[in-house]
């Protein structure tokens, strides 16, 4: 018997059959069991009947569920060689090996018919998140074409209820929540990238499951090319969620001894809804030796402020302004290099354009890092325009349907995908970062990636696993050769949000709308996944650009505080009370900034579907910072009471209204005593339990909530 133990998670298979003998049964995946005093009896307890007209033993799930055990649901691995040989394997038990502290382990098996070698290895992080990752390696002597190898996990029969997210460019991550019945619920990205429609997590749980109730089962594909994750249920009563990544035809052909390895599935558990799950995944982010430990620097980014007029002038006057308000990092955003005054040309040409910096980029770069901050700079290296000095030269070098040069898979955004599995071009566009990196003094990299693969192909084949080894590759390099510079994973805003861009970049632009009644929405469901230091997150003007819409400044901060705070504003034209305002807010989140990226972030079950009430709760639940936001006029004419969720029972806070940036607007002719009076003293559990009477706010307003316990 197998029993990993972590993070309040178990894992129970059943490896007594041992060497020669079919993969481990997968007996449960959910809630922590113990120590189990009779595995065995365990075992043999959850033996089930076989039904009539069915398979005339019980049916099992393994490892890696097959046709060859009577498995009816998406099977483990699909593939075959080329004359059809080896499609249904059955794989035999090597060898099984528990790693030191119960919490790892690797099973190995081989098919000697149809010439296979799977290994997998789990692993149960302290977090409660479990990897899992399988290889699988060709032992025959011509080739194996792999259709898909996917990691799946069992569902009980009470989670009813399915959870996914959707999107689109400057609306990502929109929740949508259904039954589960038979069948199979799947969500594809054929994007070649994350996508804005990723699904970050795909969750089922306990039916009505919130985000602090209910038992949760989620997983989550580190990848970031074409990806499915599902979630499936089948009469004869076996359910389980799955995730792989979308292979095209003949994408993986391996050759003799050549191994395909799965991105690694990240699975959760949680019995407390899904801020359990995403404190899961939180943990297991902020545990990497990579996470990002020095507080997050406040940004400023020029691209709404300037878009493509670069004028050194200008920027550096908005430079001063930063410096003066708090900024710590300026990121000079698109239109630095090569022909590129707009967006239909010049990508690829990673050259200063000397008609626009006479003199380089290093005049400004000097100037901020004067100003006492660091330089950041916006790239796009996977992607060309038709219209550069690079595609002239080396038409050849894009990824394309046919191979030959001529005929192009459709534009977007005036561009196309540079093949980055040709050594050459690869070569050329490491070379070319790595000698801006090496001749200026660049802390920060905005990565973007501003267009779906489509047609995608490479040496005549689909190419979107080559492409995304291929920027790993770049990635790893890159933060090789120079460790001190951060990464930003942008495409289009949100459209690579996930956790193998993760593992090689520092934090994600989710998403290109700045307007702060969206961005509410965007950030609480990539939070989902991801903790908000890891998630950029800017103040913008007055009005957004992307949605015309006008909001207060108070608005503005108090949603960009709960992420990677920053700036994308022309601040040079604000007022002096808006610059004064910013410099205020600023300090605010410096002084917030290990609570806000330490935390724990919690998210209300709220009654009223018109406001969200989030939160971030320290992790020795001492401090705290709320937010109640009023999202569009309420159905009540009076909030009622905001019940805190995550404090301490048995602590005392002092709850004070937080004014950022100006109070919030509220229609109302008596105020909350509370509120009135300042603040209040009261219990953890009262807090929790109970909860305060909130003020009526205008919609597009948010009151922020700042507690702390002696
Ligand atoms: C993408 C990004 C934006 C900006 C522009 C520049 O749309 O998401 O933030 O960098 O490209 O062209």
């Amino acid at each position: 018997m197998l029993h990993l133990r972590a993070g309040g998670v178990s894992l129970v298979l059943d490896a007594r059959a041992g060497t020669g003998e079919p993969l481990p049964l997968v007996l449960h995946w959910g809630p922590d069991l113990g120590p189990l005093p009779d595995g065995d009896g365990l075992a043999e307890a959850l033996v089930p009947p076989a039904a009539h007209s069915a398979v005339d033993r019980p049916v099992r799930r393994r490892l890696l569920p097959m046709p060859a055990d009577g498995w009816r649901l998406r099977p483990g691995l699909a593939g075959a060689r080329p004359d059809g040989g080896g499609w249904s394997p059955r794989f035999l038990v090597r060898s099984v090996e528990l790693g030191e502290g119960g919490t790892c382990a690797v099973v190995s098996a081989e098919d000697p018919e149809a010439a296979l070698e799977l290994m997998t290895r789990l692993e149960l992080h302290p977090s409660g998140v479990l990897e899992v990752g399988h290889r699988l390696r060709n032992l025959g002597d011509g080739p194996y074409l792999v259709g898909q190898l996917a990691a799946s996990l069992p569902l009980p029969a009470r989670a009813v209820e399915v959870l996914d997210l959707t999107g689109r460019w400057c609306r990502e991550r929109i929740p949508q929540r259904h039954q589960l019945p038979h069948g199979t619920w799947a969500r594809e990205g054929r994007h070649g990238r994350t996508g804005h429609d990723a699904t970050l997590v795909l969750a089922a749980g306990t039916p009505g499951f919130g985000f602090r109730s209910g038992e949760v089962w989620g997983l989550h594909l580190a990848w970031s090319g074409d990806a499915v994750h599902w979630a499936e249920r089948n009469p004869d009563g076996h359910a389980g969620v799955g995730a792989a990544e979308l292979l095209g035809p003949s994408e993986v052909a391996l050759d003799p001894g050549e191994v395909y390895a799965t991105p690694p599935v990240l699975a959760t558990y949680s019995g407390e809804g899904l801020d359990g799950l995403s404190a899961a995944y939180h943990r297991y982010l902020r545990g990497r030796p990579s996470h990002p430990r020095t507080p997050r620097p406040v940004v400023l980014n020029t691209w709404e402020a300037v878009y493509f007029d670069h004028r050194l002038e200008r920027l550096t006057e908005l430079a001063e302004v930063a410096a003066r308000l708090g900024v710590e990092r300026f990121v000079l955003d698109d239109g630095w290099f090569g022909s590129r005054r707009n967006d239909r040309a010049g990508l690829g040409d990673w050259h200063v354009a000397v008609d626009v910096w006479p003199e380089g980029l290093n005049p400004l770069i000097g100037h901020v890092r004067r100003l006492g901050m660091e330089f950041g700079l916006w790239v796009e290296p996977e992607m060309v325009n038709p219209d550069s000095d690079l595609f002239r030269a080396h038409p050849d070098w894009v990824l394309s349907g046919s191979g030959r040069p001529g005929r192009l898979p459709e534009a977007w955004r005036n561009q196309q995908v540079l093949d980055l599995a040709n050594p050459d071009c690869w070569a050329y566009i490491h070379d070319r970062l790595d000698a801006l990196l090496a001749d200026h003094d660049i802390a920060f990299l905005k990565w973007d990636h501003n267009r779906d693969l489509i047609e995608a192909g490479h040496g005549g084949r689909p190419g979107v696993r080559a492409q995304t080894l291929a920027v790993y590759r770049l990635l790893d390099e890159l933060r090789r050769r120079h460790p001190g510079v951060e990464i930003e994973s942008c495409a289009s805003g949100g459209g690579r949000v996930d956790l193998g861009i993760l593992a090689r970049t520092d934090r994600v632009w989710a998403s290109d709308t700045n307007d702060a009644l969206e961005r509410q929405h965007i950030q609480r469901w990539t939070q989902l996944l991801v903790p908000p230091e890891l998630v950029g997150s800017h103040v913008g003007p007055p009005r957004s650009h992307t949605t015309g819409r006008t909001h207060d400044l108070g608005f503005r901060v108090a949603t960009a505080l709960f992420g990677h705070f920053g700036i994308e504003w022309d601040i040079a034209s604000a007022s002096e009370e808006e610059q004064q305002a910013l410099a205020e807010a600023i300090a605010v989140y410096k002084r917030l900034r290990p609570l806000l990226h330490g935390g724990q972030v919690v998210r209300a079950d709220h009654p009223n579907p018109a406001a969200y009430l989030h939160g971030v709760v320290a992790p020795d639940r001492a401090e705290a910072l709320f937010a109640y936001v009023q999202l569009t006029a309420s159905a009540f004419e009076t909030p009622g009471l905001a019940r805190l969720p995550g404090l301490d029972p048995d602590r005392a806070y002092q709850v004070s209204p937080l004014a950022v940036a100006g109070e919030p607007q509220t229609k109302q002719t008596v105020a909350p005593r509370w509120t009135e009076a300042g603040g209040v003293t009261l219990g953890g559990r009262a807090l929790g339990e109970v909860g305060l009477p909130l003020p009526v706010l205008r919609p597009e307003q948010a009151l922020l909530l700042h507690l702390t316990s002696p």
